[in-house]
């Protein structure tokens, strides 16, 4: 599906960079997510990405997640694109981008590197045809993202990093730098490196997982050093989990689901608008 309004998912991430910040993408698993998410763009009057994991499409389904994500991106008032992360399931990857997903995240990062670029190719001349962005990733992120479960990381390499953009055409690309997905049990050793090096050398959008957990300085020299798309799931689950737990547990004999809903709601909202904020480093 054409869009002719928004821009691609390349065009949004190398505007952003040229403005000095990253997009965030946010993980949303509910309608309330969602609404909570896009709200927090309006506030805050920064494009988004609203990204969706497989999980997220399995339990609604491909058409109803799309209509449910595109009746509330009426209210946006900033560029909001719908983007399909971490897919190891390249007919699933087609499925999004036919129902109208701006772009698609296809996860061959467990295959050795000759098949994760065939592969990632593959979908990513699909999703051209069709008017809709790649991503594709390198390395081994360590971590539980959903059904994706890694307990070792594997750093990309720059020359490997080099090969797998010149050979599959992304329009965005997430190395594997030492971010993992979910809570940070320990300091977090991040190859900054990279990112410039590859920001340098090449034209192609560097995204980073594992958004969750980085402070305000780590985000900053990820971005200064070139990263244009920035992934945050965990910190959404929390705050949308805590927000209904902490209404519930000071109004326990009230029966109302529009207020507890509003707690969760008001929760992610404000977990995503102090994302957004901080992934635009002061000059
Ligand atoms: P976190 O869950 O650590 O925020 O990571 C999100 C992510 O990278 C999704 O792809």
């Amino acid at each position: 599906m054409m869009n002719n309004e928004r821009p691609g998912l390349k065009e949004l991430l190398r505007e952003a960079r040229s403005e000095g910040y990253a997009v965030g993408a946010f993980n949303i698993t509910c309608y309330l997510s969602c609404r909570a998410a896009i709200a927090a763009a309006n506030e805050t009057a920064v494009p988004i990405l609203i990204q969706t994991s497989v999980g997220t499409v399995k339990k609604f389904g491909v058409d109803e997640l799309f209509a449910m994500m595109d009746l509330l991106r009426r209210g946006a008032r900033v560029p909001v694109l719908f983007h399909l992360d971490h897919c190891t399931d390249p007919e699933l990857a087609k499925k999004c981008v036919d129902a109208g997903w701006d772009s698609v995240m296809i996860d061959m990062s467990a295959k050795p590197l000759e098949e994760n670029i065939r592969i990632t190719a593959e979908i990513k001349k699909y999703a051209k045809n069709r008017g809709a962005g790649v991503e594709g990733e390198l390395g081994i992120i360590k971590g539980v993202e959903e059904e994706i479960a890694a307990d070792e990381q594997q750093l990309a390499g720059y020359e490997d990093s080099i090969k797998f953009i010149d050979g599959t055409d992304v329009d965005a690309f997430a190395p594997a730098i030492g971010t993992a997905h979910g809570l940070y049990k320990k300091a977090v050793n991040l190859n900054y490196d990279l990112v410039k090096r590859l920001s340098g050398s090449t034209a192609v959008p560097i995204v980073v997982h594992g958004g969750t957990g980085l402070t305000a300085e780590q985000f900053h020299a990820l971005i200064r050093g070139g990263a244009s798309k920035i992934n945050v799931s965990t910190a959404l689950k929390y705050a949308y989990i805590d927000g209904l737990r902490g209404y519930w547990e000071d109004h326990r004999d009230e029966y109302n689901p529009i207020k507890l809903n509003d707690a969760a709601e008001t929760s992610v909202r404000k977990v995503v608008a102090e994302h957004i904020l901080r992934f635009k480093p002061p000059r």
